[in-house]
């Protein structure tokens, strides 16, 4: 299992703080918010990383990251010349993907605890696709899933205005090597871009999407507002738990 950390975009939401610095390189408490999903990765045992930035941030990434070895891991960089969807990432991942399966995470996502969940996934994959939703007030921010009484997916909508659910796919995803070739076959969204979700919707039509529930604290620090909650509640977890 190879991993991917998806760093690159203009962080345009959060100006002025990211007119210097990447957003992923901003602090959550006491640490870069790009530790976090790195630690997520680490966790799961995968030592293989890809990270993925916008082309004026990769020397901050590199002073920030290094080469892999101080954290045990070998660290492979990438350039992303614009940001053109999360599904993007698979493209210019290719050859580092090559036949191997890949967890992408997001560079502005957070998990905290529930480290089991996301390792036993990552650990027990084979093939197809594995997802992870969790119940959120504010669906409509996110990709949405919705499920039947029998807890089968019957839907996946991208930042529906009106949400069937209110289950948010969280930005870890686990896919076999055929990513490469499904990104490949993509068309440009309504918003201009490769959406993540349609990949889901791909595995999802062959039947080989699995959908789980993560019961940890997951936080997107997309916006000021969460940013900062994310900054408390770090600190608040890491006083309480070590
Ligand atoms: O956070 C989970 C959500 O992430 C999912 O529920 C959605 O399905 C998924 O589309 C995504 O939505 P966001 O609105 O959060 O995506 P955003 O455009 O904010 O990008 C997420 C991160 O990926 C952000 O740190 C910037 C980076 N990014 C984004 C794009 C579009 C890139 O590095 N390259 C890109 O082309």
């Amino acid at each position: 299992m190879k991993g991917i950390i998806l760093a690159g975009g203009a962080g345009t939401r959060l100006r002025p703080l990211t007119m210097v610095s990447s957003k992923q390189l901003l602090p959550v408490y006491d640490q870069p918010m790009v530790y976090y999903p790195l630690q997520t990765l680490l966790k799961a045992g995968i030592k293989d990383v890809l990270i993925i930035v916008a082309p004026d941030r990769a020397g901050d990434f590199l002073r920030v990251l290094g080469s892999g070895k101080e954290w045990g891991a070998k660290f492979t960089y990438e350039i992303q010349d614009k940001p053109e969807g999360l599904a993007q990432a698979y493209l210019i991942g290719r050859s580092f993907i090559g036949d191997a399966n890949v967890t992408m995470i997001l560079g502005d996502n957070i998990f905290l605890g529930q480290d089991d969940q996301i390792h036993e996934a990552i650990t027990t994959f084979r093939r197809g696709g594995r997802i992870f939703a969790t119940e959120v007030p504010d669906p409509e921010r996110f990709g949405v899933v919705e499920f039947d009484a029998s807890r089968r997916v019957v839907s996946i909508d991208e930042k529906p205005k009106r949400p069937k659910s209110n289950f948010a796919i969280v930005g870890l995803y686990i896919f076999d090597s055929r990513v490469v070739e499904i990104a490949q076959q993509l068309k440009l969204s309504a918003r201009g871009g490769l959406e993540i979700t349609d990949v889901h919707k791909a595995y999802l039509s062959q039947g080989e999407l699995d959908v789980r529930m993560y019961s940890g604290e997951w936080l997107d620090t997309g916006t000021f507002d969460t940013l900062l909650a994310a900054g408390n509640l770090v600190a608040e977890w890491k006083k309480k738990r070590g």
